[in-house]
């Protein structure tokens, strides 16, 4: 079976309901990344930050997975699949994805503010002040914030350099080192991009543009690969 890698970014998730953070109304628009997504905005007013992550736990309960996420799902049919996404939600999984790497942490866990190897799934439930792990640290959201190293990208890099097929959908490929990512892929590797506004992406020259958005184009991308092989 060929490998085939799914690195998705918050557009994948846009038809579920879920802002994406750069677009118009994206979520960066309304909150400063310097306020809530640093390990400095989290010592200076922590409340805040809990806050931004209870909110979009709450977000997310709400929130299902579309046709992007399915056809994920349906290509394993057909290849070895793995999904790569710097998206913190649980969508991909809860759509029956079976190999999920998640670059930027995920909303339902949290880790210990001491000891990042205790962990906790909390599903949906919010986290407050005072809410401590075993280790009688606070809880916080087991994400990766800005400044901080992305544990996984070794882990992401290995699985991109063996991929046949490497599929990158709603990520405007901002964000280093996951931006990388798509550099990583061997000389032969089948390059697409699937993004309503993918001719604006930098880095996209060797790759397939399917300009739409997320379902519509994994529906597209589906076609061609079936006329491929
Ligand atoms: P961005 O908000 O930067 O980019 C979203 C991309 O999705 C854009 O290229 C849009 O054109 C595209 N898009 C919008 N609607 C879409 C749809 N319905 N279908 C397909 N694509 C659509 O989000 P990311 O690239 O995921 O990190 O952002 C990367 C990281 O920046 C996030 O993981 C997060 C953020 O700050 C952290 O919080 C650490």
């Amino acid at each position: 079976m060929k490998k085939l890698v799914l690195f998705s970014g918050a557009g994948i998730s846009a038809e579920s309901g879920l802002k994406t953070f750069r677009d118009s109304g994206g979520l960066w628009e309304n909150y400063s990344i310097y306020e809530v997504a640093t390990p400095e905005a989290f010592a200076k007013n922590p409340q805040l930050v809990l806050d931004f992550y209870n909110m979009r736990r709450t977000q997310l309960e709400n929130a299902f997975p579309n046709e992007a996420h399915k056809m994920g799902v349906k290509l394993e049919e057909y290849y070895d699949v793995h999904i790569i996404t710097q998206n913190v939600d649980d969508l991909h999984e809860r759509a029956g994805s079976k190999k999920v790497l998640h670059l930027h942490g995920e909303l339902r866990m949290v880790r210990s503010t001491k000891n990042p190897s205790i962990r906790k799934d909390i599903v949906y439930q919010s986290v407050s002040l005072g809410d401590t792990a075993s280790d009688g640290a606070q809880w916080r959201p087991d994400i990766v914030w800005f400044g901080e190293a992305v544990p996984k990208m070794d882990e992401a890099i290995a699985i991109v350099r063996k991929a046949d097929i490497l599929v990158t959908v709603g990520t405007s490929l901002n964000v280093y080192p996951a931006a990388g990512l798509v550099d990583a892929a061997n000389e032969n590797c089948l390059k697409y991009i699937i993004d309503p506004n993918a001719d604006e992406i930098l880095s996209v020259s060797d790759m397939h543009i399917i300009k739409e958005k997320a379902g519509t184009g994994m529906s597209r991308l589906f076609n061609i690969l079936s006329e491929h092989d």
